[in-house]
């Protein structure tokens, strides 16, 4: 497994605890990445290795540096443990950038696109909306952002200035559960309101519409219910998320037949065997095979991988799309071997 290793070259304070890192390779290598994916970090904590995915909100080609941003979270051990030791010069190891939360761009595409973020949500929603405002000049971009208060609004004044770079083709709607501001409303998003949002805004081009979100699972769950419940189709509905609840057992058997798993990684070439009911993460990271993840529970996508023969089944998936599947692609976390396998990386 390859790991990129960082240096913390600068320090953003965004809003109430949430701190913005930029990130210099130390290798001094470019590297590669899409607007809307997130680095796992792999973290000494306790002398315990804990990894935790972070979105980036930079976008390739117009921040110069990769960036991410980091809240800290009500009981969040590590997100308080980061906002308290990571500073200018902290040198930190992540996987290389992963995640499937991404925008294929166009200039030729006349389209809406809804960005629907709440809290630190915003995170790989705002690489998504610059990227989209650079690309496509024809596309009208709508951003509905949810948040506590005014002090909770990360990257407020970014934001404001794509407002004013591009008045006719992006709208903001900001949403506060809880305003300081004695005459500003007290909107919290509900499906009624939800609606009626989306149907005031909707202006359809000819290319589909897509809604983006990303913020609390209860928060998404609406979401994508209300459209759902509007008749928009599964495809153009894209979500991130990093939060596991908890994975429940597979509500399925198979074989319990040990089966062989080789795993192919450019020149690296692993095998192991792995036999149900342990997952084939499970059984690589058992027999000391260093297989990227960071969710272990089908939400996150960075255990990704392309299965070139044999039959996994999977007991959770919530990032893979239809069209995904038909590609191959497969989560190790939550995947459990029918056959023998060959996969790549
Ligand atoms: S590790 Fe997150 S989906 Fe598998």
């Amino acid at each position: 497994m390859d790991l990129l290793e960082w240096k913390v070259i600068r320090v953003i304070p965004e809003a109430r605890d949430t701190i913005s890192y930029v990130l210099e390779a130390i290798s001094g290598a470019p590297v590669t990445y899409e607007a809307g994916q997130f680095l796992t970090f792999l973290l000494d904590y306790h002398g315990q290795e804990i990894r935790r995915s972070y979105s980036l909100g930079s976008t390739p080609g117009i921040d110069e540096q990769p960036f991410i941003t980091v809240r800290k979270k009500e009981n969040g051990a590590i997100s308080r443990y980061i906002l308290e030791h990571w500073h200018v010069g902290t040198l930190v190891s992540s996987l290389p950038p992963s995640g499937r939360f991404t925008l294929s761009t166009d200039p030729g595409h006349r389209r809406q696109v809804f960005f629907l973020a709440a809290g630190s949500g915003i995170v790989p929603v705002f690489a998504l909306l610059k990227q989209l405002l650079r690309d496509e000049s024809h596309s009208q971009v709508v951003l509905l952002y949810q948040n506590h208060d005014e002090n909770n609004i990360i990257y407020h004044g970014a934001i404001q200035q794509l407002e004013m770079l591009f008045p006719a083709r992006f709208t903001r709607i900001d949403l506060l559960s809880h305003p300081i501001l004695p005459d500003l409303p007290h909107q919290r998003l509900n499906n009624g309101l939800f609606e009626l949002l989306i149907n005031r805004n909707l202006h359809p081009g000819p290319h589909p519409t897509l809604y983006y979100t990303c913020g609390p699972a209860s928060f998404m769950r609406m979401v994508q219910f209300t459209l759902r419940v509007m008749g928009v189709e599964e495809e153009y509905i894209r979500k991130e998320n990093f939060t596991v609840e908890t994975v429940p057992p597979p509500a399925f058997t198979i074989d319990m037949a040990p089966r062989r798993v080789q795993v192919r990684r450019g020149e690296q070439h692993h095998e192991f065997t792995v036999a149900y009911p342990t997952t084939i993460l499970q059984a690589a990271l058992n027999q000391h095979i260093k297989l990227p993840y960071s969710c272990k529970g089908g939400r996150c996508s960075a255990c990704t991988a392309r299965c070139l023969s044999g039959t996994v089944k999977m007991n959770m998936n919530e990032v893979l799309t239809e069209k995904d599947l038909q590609n191959g692609l497969i989560l190790t976390c939550v995947g459990y071997a029918e056959t023998d396998l060959i996969l790549e990386l």
